[in-house]
């Protein structure tokens, strides 16, 4: 069957490799020499500095701290914001679990907020609900290839007197209303973790328009020494290496570039998948007058799929030579939230689990993740356009032949219905 699925004994889509990343040149090889060379390695040393002014331009910053990742990023934010024990902080439901770990860092609860089904971001809505007398912060996430509704958060923050953190770690380089993201709240966090659209393997920095929060972030990072001429503060070691900044930089030069040529690639492959019945990509926004982007996220519909699960679909497509891949899952959901529990510090009164929110419930979080969401990374879209084409083409011919995959699905959902009658009755399988 010419047709015939690539998980089925099909010929596949594609057989050649996508482009790997992260893609370097000679000047991370000559700027890490330099560095090599010169024996400063870290402590303040010049490339991070010149990195850090870069990057605040970059984002339309006045201030970029450099720190060792982008949790810390986060945890160091709501620290300079006076986040503590017996606050809340609003997070989406559905986002890498650091963003929800910082809440419980500074010692505060995170509050799940759902996010919207058409950009997988926090919910202003949710966010809304959610707000108590202990609410101090919103940490809204830019997820995948999209931007939270800033404009609608800024409104709830001035309202509620409420800080905002934007976890950035998937958005270098998006503008809202032409406005660097990172710069919209009271502080922007970016990661470099390997997988990021500008990576030194680890590497983390905060944005800022307020002197005082980056003096307070500075001391934070720095064992308490002062920012330019002010005072001391308190803080730790997070500092950032000149090892990872010679990595930066280059990277920074390439990003421009690199954004333009995912950017076209993703619009011809939106183009493509229009015409793939059950799929849609989450659609780009008018209020983004630059999208960065760390993957695509789109929904499809199981029905179109033959009820077809998403591990299924993500099978059926790598053999089809696509990597994807399901959304994250939901943080109080996620196995790796649960584990710490007895490492947890509570108040008097209050239990881990309620301190971790494992008793929350966002609907829209547990379809996307559970049932619906597929990403695709962006590293995928810097090769030739046509690579757009191949990558709707396997969609297209899953979708098509979605039918070649019923048995298979019945039989994975009649044992998940097994496990989940065996588990009521507490025999584990
Ligand atoms: C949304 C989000 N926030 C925060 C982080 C944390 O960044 P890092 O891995 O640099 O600690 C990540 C990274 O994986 C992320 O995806």
């Amino acid at each position: 069957m010419a047709n015939q699925l690539a998980v089925k004994g099909g010929t596949p889509v594609r057989t050649k490799p996508f482009i790997s990343w992260p893609i370097i040149g000679d000047e991370e090889r000559k700027l890490l020499l330099e560095v090599y060379d010169s024996g400063v390695w870290a402590f303040g040393g010049p490339r991070e500095a010149e990195f850090a002014k870069k990057f605040a331009e970059f984002c339309g910053a006045k201030e970029a701290l450099c720190v060792t990742n982008g949790s810390i990023s986060l945890e160091l934010a709501l620290r300079a914001l006076g986040v503590g024990p017996g606050d809340e902080v609003i997070v989406p439901g559905l986002t890498w679990l650091a963003t929800a770990w910082a809440a419980v860092q500074v010692g505060a609860t995170p509050v799940f907020a759902d996010i919207r089904e058409v950009d997988w971001c926090i919910d202003p809505e949710d966010v809304r609900r959610k707000i108590s007398p202990r609410t101090k912060a919103i940490i809204p996430v830019h997820l995948y290839n999209q931007c939270a509704e800033m404009d609608e958060l800024v409104e709830i923050a001035k309202k509620h007197s409420l800080a905002i953190v934007e976890d950035c770690a998937h958005a270098h380089g998006s503008q809202w209303n032409g406005r660097g993201i990172g710069t919209i709240g009271n502080i922007g966090s970016f990661s470099f973790q390997q997988s990021k659209a500008m990576t030194a393997g680890e590497g983390g920095v905060l944005t800022t328009n307020d002197e005082a929060l980056a003096q307070k972030i500075y001391g934070l990072k720095n064992c308490g020494r002062p920012w330019r001429d002010g005072k001391c503060g308190f803080g730790g070691n997070y500092r950032i290496t000149e090892l990872q900044a010679a990595l930066l930089l280059p990277q920074l030069a390439r990003f421009e570039s690199q954004l333009k040529t995912k950017t076209e690639s993703i619009a011809r492959f939106r183009e493509k998948m229009a015409k793939v019945p059950g799929v849609k990509l989450t659609p780009p926004k008018s209020k983004v007058t630059r999208q960065g982007l760390y993957g695509v996220s789109l929904n499809y519909d199981p029905d179109a799929f033959a009820g077809m699960t998403q591990d299924i679909l993500v099978s059926a497509l790598k053999a089809e030579g696509i990597p994807t891949q399901v959304p994250y899952s939901p943080v109080y959901l996620s196995p790796l939230w649960t584990p710490g529990r007895d490492l947890i510090r509570c108040e008097p009164g209050v239990k881990p689990e309620d301190r971790l929110g494992l008793k929350s419930k966002c609907p829209v979080t547990e379809r996307v993740a559970q049932e619906t969401g597929i990403v695709i990374l962006h590293h995928i879209f810097l090769g030739p356009a046509t690579d757009a084409d191949e990558i709707a083409a396997a969609f297209e011919k899953v979708q098509a032949n979605a039918g070649e995959l019923r048995m298979d699905i019945l039989q994975k959902k009649a044992k998940s219905a097994v496990r989940g009658i065996l588990s009521k009755v507490g025999i584990g399988v």
